[in-house]
């Protein structure tokens, strides 16, 4: 391995715990579950785990409305769980990442219980609390999230509005106050002590909202991300980070920041004099259609915002959006997709039941249990054939949301040590980016469009490889100037040899 920080060279696999596994039967995934995995994700060759939320939750946002950082939902098990997983994940040479929610809480923390309690409340300042205007409208025109309301919630008992960008259940905590920043450093630090690696923060770039809350100009961008984009996040974050580079253990922060325009995500990482978060997701590259003009265009463009002394990520799939695998509608596709989630210059990160292929469920209307329409990828993951698309797949009991369509087909047990199947794909691909530095640490460069041919090389001192990617509908001719190039892992079962033609949706990896 290189000597580059360990999150560089890391493959992170995001675990949706309600539904990764379920140890106990109640029908949700939970610690103990996961850490019967274990082996299962050691195998197939992750180096960190970031685990969606597993905080003291009313679970209205499923766990993103938290009512205490430091305590783990009885939902997903206890503190001794918690150790005998993050043990067990150390032991297998993995790490481990939380995920940290610091724009908001949930109504029922003990701090927001306090703040509504009374305008004077010594709490009162850690929430964003207002006067509706002379005609009783909210304090500004900001919308929530999720339902388009008001991102205020009026509260009779000391008539003033509470801000909330989300659901009126997950209010936002007032990070201008600096008791609020002092006692979110400390969760930090409560986690770091029990030894987690990491933090992938929720919608980070939201704390720096200051507290004058202008009216936005723009009545179609009602939320207001952009309002938020302030050189006060970026102070919080600096601050941040020099928390995290006080464990010797180097703890990382990937951050969701979810904008989307040129160089926008990728400023919140800083400089190298004021490093602000380590990684950034970049999401253009996900929200591009398979297309062989847009989808090369924003790897290009992450590219060019994260080069050196910068670092991109890579995200095709997450428990907010229709899996990858559904969105692009051929399994094809999905296997060419890996091919480049997992051969681009960057820290990808998986989300679990993508190396199965792993499609979204269609749940009925009166399964339908998220704010904001996101059950179907997050459906709990078949690890056996047996069962049907309620029931079975080595759950004990019919779990909290139907499983994924076709789950028998990609269950685990399915595929695993099938020389074919999605999951020996990632297996390979994984174990390609251990083997070779190249993958990992090289330099990239994009070639022009060509006809549907989406090409890349990556190099490292003397060692190259090519990657080809056919974004489009019909064959392509194979490349003249790899016509001797050496196949190293192609994305379709059946090539066996690099030359010929490249199927539709079919990617290779060639070295020279
Ligand atoms: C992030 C999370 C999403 C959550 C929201 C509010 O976008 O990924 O699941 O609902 O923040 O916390």
């Amino acid at each position: 391995m290189t000597d580059a920080p360990w999150w560089r060279d890391a493959v992170v696999y995001q675990i949706y715990p309600r539904s990764f596994a379920d140890s106990n039967g109640d029908g949700v995934g939970d610690l103990a579950g996961i850490t019967g995995k274990l082996d299962y994700l050691a195998d197939l060759g992750v180096d960190a785990l970031w685990l969606s939320p597993i905080f003291t939750s009313p679970m209205r946002d499923f766990g993103y409305d938290v009512a205490d950082y430091c305590g783990i939902d009885p939902v997903f098990g206890t503190d001794a769980d918690f150790d005998a997983l993050i043990a067990g994940v150390h032991e297998r040479g993995m790490r481990l990442l939380l995920d940290w929610v610091p724009n908001h809480s949930s109504d029922q923390h003990p701090w927001f219980v306090e703040s509504r309690s009374s305008r004077d409340n010594p709490k009162r300042d850690w929430y964003v609390w207002n006067d509706a205007l002379a005609d009783g409208s909210p304090p500004n025109n900001w919308q929530a999230m999720f339902k388009q309301v008001p991102a205020w919630t009026h509260d009779n008992a000391t008539d003033q509005s509470y801000l909330h960008l989300f659901l009126a259940e997950q209010p936002d905590l007032n990070w201008a106050n600096p008791e609020v920043e002092a006692a979110m450093h400390d969760t930090l630090r409560y986690w770091l002590d029990r030894g987690v690696d990491g933090f992938r923060a929720d919608v980070v770039n939201l704390i720096g909202k200051g507290t004058d809350l202008p009216d936005l100009p723009d009545p179609f961008w009602k939320f207001p991300l952009l309002a938020t984009d302030r050189p006060f996040g970026h102070e919080l974050l600096r601050r941040i980070r020099s928390l995290l580079d006080g464990y010797d253990h180097h703890p990382m922060m990937v951050g969701e920041v979810y904008l989307l325009r040129d160089g926008e995500s990728a400023s919140y990482v800083g400089t190298p004099d004021a490093p602000e978060l380590h990684l950034s997701f970049d999401f253009r590259p996900l929200h591009s259609s398979w297309d062989v003009e847009q989808l090369p265009a924003a790897i290009a463009a992450m590219e060019r915002d994260f080069a050196e002394p910068r670092w991109p990520t890579f995200v095709l799939s997450n428990h907010d959006q229709v899996r990858h695998r559904s969105r692009y509608g051929s399994e094809a596709r999905a296997r060419a997709a890996a091919v480049i989630a997992l051969t681009t210059r960057g820290t990808p990160f998986l989300y679990a039941g993508e190396e199965l292929g792993l499609e979204d469920a269609v749940v009925p209307e009166e399964r339908v249990v998220d704010p904001d329409g996101r059950d179907g990828c997050r459906a709990p993951i078949p690890w056996t054939t047996d069962g049907d698309h309620e029931s079975g797949h080595g759950w004990p009991t019919r779990p909290w949301l139907p499983f994924p369509v076709n789950a028998s087909t990609h269950a685990a047990d399915a595929q695993v040590g099938e020389s074919d199947s999605m999951h020996a794909l990632y297996r390979n691909l994984l174990a390609l980016r251990r083997e070779r530095a190249v993958l990992r640490s090289g330099d990239m460069v994009i070639s022009p469009s060509d006809g549907g041919l989406f090409r890349f090389r990556r190099t490292l001192a003397d060692d190259t490889v090519t990657v080809l990617v056919n974004l489009g509908d019909a064959d392509i001719d194979w490349p003249d100037d790899l016509a001797d190039a050496a196949l190293v892992v192609g994305s379709d079962p059946r090539r066996t040899v690099a030359g010929g033609s490249l199927g539709a949706a079919e990617a290779v990896i060639l070295a020279p």
